[in-house]
């Protein structure tokens, strides 16, 4: 299906359980991948959680840490949880795994229900290891934040060529 035309300023909101870890990734990642293509001015970009364990709280450490190393700024970033005017609000709702995904889709009103994407179908289709979901780092290793990383970083890519055709 054809997706319908944007108009600027685009706006994309990165949602995840607790917006400590995978979402403000995103948010932190994909707000550089937009300054770098010149187009700050013209695309807003927010994060949220589902939950709301950590609302007012800054990003995990170890999510700065990993994103720190590849040149990320999270530390502006403070987690809130989702509200029902985000799905009026954003152009793109971005849910890191299935959960998330289910949890949008049940409070999301049916005019805004195409807004409500998995953000890895914006993968993409020669990515080596494909997949449908960011895995929760929370519980686990170091190793979990830098393949959080690394399928935001590749998901970024595509999802920025989708809103500049868009836009076309
Ligand atoms: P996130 O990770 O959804 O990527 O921010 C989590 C952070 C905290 C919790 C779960 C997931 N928690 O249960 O507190």
């Amino acid at each position: 299906m054809t997706k319908q035309a944007l108009q600027m300023p685009v706006s994309v909101l990165f949602v995840c359980l607790g917006n400590i870890c995978r979402s403000p990734t995103a948010d932190g990642v994909f707000q550089q991948k937009v300054k770098a293509a010149g187009l700050a001015d013209q695309i807003i970009i927010d994060s949220a959680g589902t939950g709301g364990w950590h609302i007012g709280n800054p990003a995990d450490p170890r999510a700065s840490k990993y994103a720190a190393k590849r040149g990320y700024d999270m530390s502006a970033l403070r987690a809130r949880q989702v509200v029902s005017s985000d799905f009026e609000r954003f152009d793109y709702i971005l849910a890191m795994d299935n959960n998330n995904l289910q949890d949008l889709q049940a409070m999301c009103p049916d005019a805004y229900q195409d807004r409500v994407q998995l953000m890895l179908d914006y993968l993409p289709e020669d990515f080596p290891t494909p997949t449908s979901e960011v895995p929760d780092p929370y519980y686990g290793g170091d190793d979990g934040f830098e393949w959080v990383l690394d399928l935001i970083e590749a998901a970024s890519d595509r999802l920025l060529a989708d809103i500049q055709q868009r836009l076309a």
